[in-house]
This record gives C-alpha cells, structure tokens and sequence, in this order.
C-alpha cells in the first residue's frame, strides 16, 4: 500500500469506528458503488467492512502460558454483541493461504454495547491452527468469524447453587460464566458456585489471579484447585468428600474426554439428569480403515486415513462443506452418504447408504461417496 492509500485507509479507519448503524451506511455505499457490490471497495481500504461474512480483528494478544494466548477481536459489521457466556465462536484464521476454522468458547462476558470477544487457545501437540495462533498471529490479524452458538451455558433464572468441574483448558467456557456472574453481582446476587479445577501442575493454571481474587470478593464462589501432579486425579468419592452437596449442584463440566465420561459415568449410575459438558475433542482412534472419498457433483476424490474426517478431507481438496462447530454438537453439517460405510467417532456408529451423516466427526471405513 503506497503512502497515500495508507493515510486513506487510516482516515476511513477512523470513520469506520464511528459509524453508527452499519445496514444503513451499507445501503447508501451500495447505490454509490452500484453495479459492483460495496464490499468490493470497503473491504479494500477497511476489512472489517463487509457485510458478505462476519470478519474481526485481533486488537490484542495476551500470553497466557507458554503455550496459551488470549485473543480478544474486535468483532467487524454484522457480529453480534449478544450471546450466552459459555458458549463458543467459530474462527476462521489464513494459514499458509487456506482459511481453517475451529470453534473456541468465549472467555469474554457479554456486555451490552458493541463489545469485543475474548477467547483462549492452548496450542495441541502438531494441531494445526492452535499452534498457528499461539506461534505467530499478532495484533492487526484479521479473522473470520462464525456466531456464537452453543447449549452449554447457565440457564435463566441462575440456579442458586452450581458446581463447575474443569480441567486445563477446559476451564474456558467456565471461565466466561464466572465472568459474567461476577459483572451482573452489581444487581443480582453472585450465585453459591463451587468450582473444582484441576491441573497438571500449579503454574498451569490458568486465570489463577483472577479466580483466586473473586474468591476474595465474592464470598459465594468457591474453587477447590486439584494439582493432579501431587494428588492424583479427582475421582466421585474424593469429590462427594470435596463437596458434600454435589447432588444437590446442577454441574457444568468442560476438560479431558476421560474426565467427562467419569462425571456422565457417575451421574447416569446416580439417576441425575442435570449434568451439562462441553467437549473440546474427539478420540480419532476409532478403528476405522479409511479409504477414497469421492465428494458427489464436484467429482473430486481424496485418499483418507481413518483418523481424518470427511470434513477435513473436502478441505482438503477445496470443497467447501457447511460446518459450525466441527464437534459433532450443532447439526450444520449434515449431509447425504450416497455410498459406502462412514464411522461416527465420538461412539464408533457405523453408517450406511441413504443415512445422513455428520461429516465433522465421521470417517471412512473403505470407499465413500458423499451426496453434494
Ligand atoms: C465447542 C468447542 C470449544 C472449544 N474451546 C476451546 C478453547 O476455549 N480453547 C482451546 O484451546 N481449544 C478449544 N477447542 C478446541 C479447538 O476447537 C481446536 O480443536 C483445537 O485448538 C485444536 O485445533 P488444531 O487445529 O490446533 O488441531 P487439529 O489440527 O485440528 O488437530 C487436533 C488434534 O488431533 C490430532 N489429529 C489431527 N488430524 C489427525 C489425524 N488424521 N490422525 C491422528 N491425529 C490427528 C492432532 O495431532 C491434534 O492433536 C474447542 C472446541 C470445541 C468443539
Ligand atoms: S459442524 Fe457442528 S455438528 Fe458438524
């Protein structure tokens, strides 16, 4: 960008961050810009100009940990301030000149203006994006967005006693409700939560300061931090001694696959319904053999291991499938299996012809057609 374009840029920066109502700016710059669509111009000289996808810009990087930062975006035209503490954002980052999507829960609390969003990304040994994010993105990086979505978050009225269990990471989304209990105390009163949090070693912890200071200023919250390295693992019976009233606590729990199946385990055999987790991944390893996917009317062909999901596999090869949270949670993604066996990782389902599969957690058990 010369000089000059740069200094136009900055000005319309600046008029940017004060207009108002953006259907209506868009409006008129559409019957200036007319045939071309505004988008062809705005996004040019400001990117977060567009009303074709939601866009933002990470206005700052926060490290963490040696391996988590904390991105909070500004969110651009069409994203909106409102969503549930608890649930996640789709993200969408340019790696090596391909956008990668992946969900992150939102660690921000809502606020009633136009806000920012926060959220926190633990890079995963060789995962692609997480280590793109912590390793190299920085302040100015514009990012695609999809809106928050999600079921895991508290309900209204607050229940007036909880428990949170998570672990490592997964004390993200939790992270986020704390938060916002903590902002609406001004009005309503902070709820009795108990928070049982483990972590591998002290300095892990995330947001230690942080928790350890509402502790102080909300007498109803209450962690119980577990350093599994010195302790051992929290299990039912050591968590009933913990927290004598558990039963009584609708809990929301977030870490470690084997962590959730433990908690599920324990309140299915105790006739309680009012467990709420949130998974982060997926076992990969669920045997199957993998095989050659062919992608319907585009005609394009992939070779998959049995650990890579249809999803990814278009991805791969430029076909463009709908997707939201590539967990298995939302429903985007469905489609038609037109031929051949697909396996549901998160239960080991297998999948036939004529049923409807979930292309981000399924994959190839031989040759397979999909129906696009
Ligand atoms: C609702 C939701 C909320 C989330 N919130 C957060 C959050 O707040 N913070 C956070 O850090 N993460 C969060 N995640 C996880 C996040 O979405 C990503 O999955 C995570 O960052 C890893 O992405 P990646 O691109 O780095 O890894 P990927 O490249 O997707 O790989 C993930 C893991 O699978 C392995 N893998 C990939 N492909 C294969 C294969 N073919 N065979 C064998 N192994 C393979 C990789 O080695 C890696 O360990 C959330 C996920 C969901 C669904
Ligand atoms: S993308 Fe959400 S269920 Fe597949």
């Amino acid at each position: 960008m010369s000089e000059s374009q740069s200094g136009l840029s900055r000005v319309l920066r600046a008029a940017a961050a004060r207009v108002p109502e953006p259907r209506t700016a868009h409006r008129l710059l559409r019957r200036l810009t007319h045939p071309l669509l505004p988008d062809d111009y705005s996004s040019l000289v400001y990117p977060l100009w567009s009303s074709r996808e939601l866009r933002g810009e990470v206005v700052s990087v926060r490290r963490e940990a040696e391996d988590v930062v904390t991105l909070v975006i500004k969110p651009g035209w069409g994203a909106s301030p409102r969503y549930q503490p608890g649930q996640y954002l789709g993200i969408g980052v340019l790696v090596e000149g391909r956008w990668t999507w992946r969900s992150y829960s939102l660690t921000s609390a809502p606020t009633s203006g136009r806000g920012e969003y926060s959220v926190t990304v633990k890079a995963m040994p060789e995962g692609l994006l997480s280590n793109h994010i912590v390793g190299t993105v920085e302040p100015g990086t514009i990012v695609r967005l999809a809106a928050p979505a999600g079921d895991f978050h508290l309900p209204s009225p607050t229940p007036p006693k909880i428990m949170f269990v998570t672990a490592g990471s997964g004390i993200t989304p939790v992270m986020g409700m704390l938060r916002s209990l903590d902002r609406r105390a001004v009005n309503d009163e902070f709820p009795d939560v108990v928070h049982v949090h483990s972590v591998r070693e002290r300095k892990d912890t995330l947001f230690h300061e942080e928790l350890l200071a509402l502790e102080k200023t909300q007498p109803g919250y209450t962690m119980h931090l577990r350093v599994t390295s010195e302790e051992g693992r929290i299990d039912a019976a050591q968590m009933s001694a913990l927290v004598p009233d558990w039963a009584e606590r609708p809990t929301w729990a977030c870490g470690p696959n084997a962590m959730l199946d433990e908690l599920a385990e324990h309140f299915d055999a105790t006739d309680r319904d009012d467990l709420y987790v949130e998974r982060f991944t997926v076992n990969r390893d669920a045997g199957a053999s993998g095989g050659t996917v062919t992608f319907g009317s585009t005609g394009k062909t992939v070779e998959l291991d049995g650990a890579t999901t249809i999803l990814e596999g278009g991805e791969k090869v430029g076909v463009q499938m709908p997707f939201g949270c590539r967990m298995g949670i939302c429903q985007t993604c469905v489609v038609g299996l037109e031929d051949g066996h697909v396996r549901d990782l998160r239960n080991g389902t297998d999948h036939g012809p004529g049923e409807r599969i979930q292309t981000c957690v399924s994959v190839a058990c031989g040759d397979v057609e999909i129906k696009i």
